[in-house]
């Protein structure tokens, strides 16, 4: 087959393969970029090997074109797919995912592999990358390795490691392939560093450039709404030493509308301290312009964040300069420590020994370090700031539970952020991205300012924050008739959006509606600590709207937690879910606190449905599958 669209961006990808001579395709489901990296990862080691590689985002590319990607002599298509939250594609995958499930599509002979992302704690494990493994397979493709699934609850660095080492053995078995080259010498973007005109240099804009200053609907994930924060306030009581934050967005003029029970998609951006640091300790003049451009010229990225900027708005803006860096950045860097024994520990780390495996759990994982912790730790490293954008990941979005109710509030949405701020075992105190930007911008602290300033107005006194923001659908729903009870347990932030639940029952019941049962089970550490909203559920109790339930932690010698109080109510519960068709939603930790949850219920079952444990856990999966046992829960 010809070619048809040589050399653009978007459209065929196999046409940009033929046109730069590549065989193999590394394809990334992706929502919090970890997918992606490890797709990029692949492609850098297949170097090694001569293969020419390229990484595709499904979304911005023909997927049918897998059909005639077999006209390709060994051609490989590799897929690194995350699942999301029930078992979903991510976003980018969506599409991709739907047209798997066609049965027209004809894949004999494409030679594929898949490494899937997932999280043991959540009822799917792995269920998106399980899927297009045996889908490609149904569809007639040939699987070159075996399916490789990443935990992201144990060590999915590990986890990747140890398949890409299979993969690669039998990669090399299939195509006759020898080990040539090193990669981790090789640049994939080349520095420019050239007087750019001013209106052409990004400035922290996620989407297009500018687009902060000139705002244009329709908003989303690539063309971000810059919300004003009408309120930020403090919700955890004056004498608690940790903080909780209620922040309302505006959403006037953005044409975003949300369902109670959506998310709120934030990208924050690093502290300014943490920039500045990086710059001294490289001895780099941060405000220096610069564009990184891919050497491939058929890549579909051509930069690996917007550019031309500067390497603070780099830094500040579209970078990760506050987890730990993978292996292979440390692999990377290694090179550029002079002192023999900093080089060694890197290299070590970035081996795929055994031992190396052991110290970069020890010393990287477990120590929290850092990038910054790092060139700190280690002061003969120095890695040009350029090659450090080049390696590190990208800065990712943050999401929310949306904690309002759209009914009440169409024109603004209301979140709950608890501060991540806590002390590594190198006695430094680490704070979250997101939310000690909220709290800086609380403190009046947020730096920096200018482009965050109200556009109406100039006067500095009366600026206004914002964040760029959009909207993510769930399916985090309240039932569709109003005399359907309602139970719902959501310790610590996992109030959020049921604080939006109680409003919106609160509001029909206002109005006249038959509204079911409301019943809340809330869980925190003190009365006096860290009560969220107490005022206002208490209020929503008074009015007869909200049954409430609260188990404080730590206000007595032994723990009381929500499933304590669950287990106790057990028999009513049973009742409520049996009789009224109650439908139970779970929000919060999924580490710990939903799968405890889950397991409550499972013994309320047995206890008094007179189930067997099989029955009664078939029964629980049965609630999931009808969508009458909801979560939203994240680790
Ligand atoms: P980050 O910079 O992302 O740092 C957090 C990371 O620090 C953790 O992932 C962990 O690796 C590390 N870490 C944290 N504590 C420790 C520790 N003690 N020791 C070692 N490492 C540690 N959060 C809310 O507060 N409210 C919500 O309503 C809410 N809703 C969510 C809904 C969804 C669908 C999802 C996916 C997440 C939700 N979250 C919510 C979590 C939220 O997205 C962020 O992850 C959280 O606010 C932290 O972001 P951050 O940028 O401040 O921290
Ligand atoms: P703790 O911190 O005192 O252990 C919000 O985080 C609340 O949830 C806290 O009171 C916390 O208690 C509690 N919590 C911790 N683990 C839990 C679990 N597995 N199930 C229910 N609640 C839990």
């Amino acid at each position: 087959t010809l070619p048809t669209k040589i050399g653009t961006t978007n459209g065929s990808f196999v046409d940009r393969m033929l046109h730069g001579n590549k065989t193999m395709v590394l394809f990334y489901g992706s929502q919090t970029g970890t997918a992606e990296d490890f797709a990029q990862r692949l492609a850098k080691q297949a170097k090694r090997y001569g293969i020419a590689a390229m990484v595709v985002d499904p979304e911005e590319t023909e997927m049918e074109d897998l059909q005639r990607l077999v006209t390709i002599e060994n051609h490989l298509a590799v897929f690194t797919v995350a699942t999301y939250g029930e078992g979903d594609p991510t976003d980018n995958a969506q599409e991709f995912y739907e047209w798997l499930r066609q049965d027209a599509n004809d894949l004999n002979g494409l030679h594929y592999a898949v490494f899937g992302l997932g999280n043991k704690t959540y009822e799917y494990y792995n269920a998106v990358g399980k899927y297009v493994d045996r889908r490609l397979s149904e569809l007639g493709a040939v699987r070159v390795a075996e399916l490789g699934m990443g935990d992201d609850d144990g060590n999915i660095e590990d986890d990747f490691i140890a398949w890409s080492a299979v993969f690669w053995k039998n990669v090399c078995q299939k195509y006759r392939l020898v080990r040539d080259t090193d990669e981790s010498t090789m640049r994939q973007y080349k520095l420019i560093k050239d007087i750019f005109p001013q209106e052409t240099i990004f400035t922290g804009e996620v989407g297009r450039l500018k687009c902060y200053e000139k705002q244009k609907s329709p908003f989303h994930l690539r063309n971000p709404f810059l919300a004003p924060i009408l309120a930020n306030k403090e919700l955890f009581k004056p004498d608690s030493l940790r903080s909780c934050l209620h922040l309302e967005l505006d959403l006037t003029n953005s044409r975003l509308s949300y369902e109670t029970g959506d998310h709120v998609a934030i990208f924050p951006t690093n502290d300014s301290y943490l920039v500045n640091h990086i710059g001294e300790l490289l001895g780099v003049d941060l405000d220096e312009v610069i564009s990184l451009v891919d050497f491939d010229e058929d890549a579909q990225k051509k930069n690996p964040f917007p550019c031309p900027c500067s390497y603070r708005t780099a830094l500040t803006h579209y970078l990760d300069i506050t987890s730990v860096p993978n292996t292979q950045i440390l692999k990377d860097i290694a090179q550029y420590a002079t002192d023999e024994s900093e080089r060694a520990l890197l290299t070590l780390m970035g081996s795929y020994s055994e031992d190396g495996r052991i110290k970069y759990k020890d010393w990287a994982l477990d120590g929290c370090r850092s990038i910054v912790v790092i060139l700190e730790d280690l002061p003969s490293l120095k890695p040009p700031l350029e090659y450090l954008c080049e390696v590190l990941p990208r800065l990712q979005a943050r999401y929310y539970s949306i904690s309002s109710s759209s009914k009440i509030y169409p024109t603004s949405v209301h979140l709950t952020a608890v501060v991540v701020q806590y002390l590594t075992p190198t006695q430094r105190i680490a704070k979250g991205v997101a939310t000690n930007q909220f709290r800086r911008m609380y403190l009046k602290e947020y730096d920096p300012k200018p482009i965050f300033y109200d556009n109406n107005n100039n006067d500095e006194t009366s600026f206004c924050y914002r964040l760029p923001i959009y909207i993510r659908k769930s399916t985090f729903r309240l039932p569709f008739k109003f005399q359907t009870p309602i139970i719902m347990i959501g310790p610590g932030t996992g109030l959020a959006p049921f604080r939006g639940f109680i409003q919106e029952r609160h509001f029909q019941k206002i109005q006249g509606k038959p509204v079911g049962e409301t019943i809340l089970y809330y869980g925190c550490r003190k009365r006096d600590e860290d009560f969220l909203y107490e005022d206002e559920l208490k209020y929503y109790e008074s009015e007869k709207t909200l049954e409430l339930h609260v188990a404080f932690s730590r206000d007595q010698e032994h723990k009381v937690y929500v499933t304590h109080l669950l287990r106790l109510d057990g028999e009513k519960l049973w009742k409520l879910i049996i009789n009224n068709n109650a439908n139970l939603y779970v929000c919060g930790d999924a580490k710990h606190m939903s799968r405890d949850v889950q397991m409550i219920i499972v013994d309320i079952a047995q206890l008094f449905g007179g189930l067997t444990s099989e029955g009664a856990m078939a029964f629980v999966k049965d609630l999931i599958v009808k969508g009458r046992y909801s979560q939203d829960v994240w680790s």
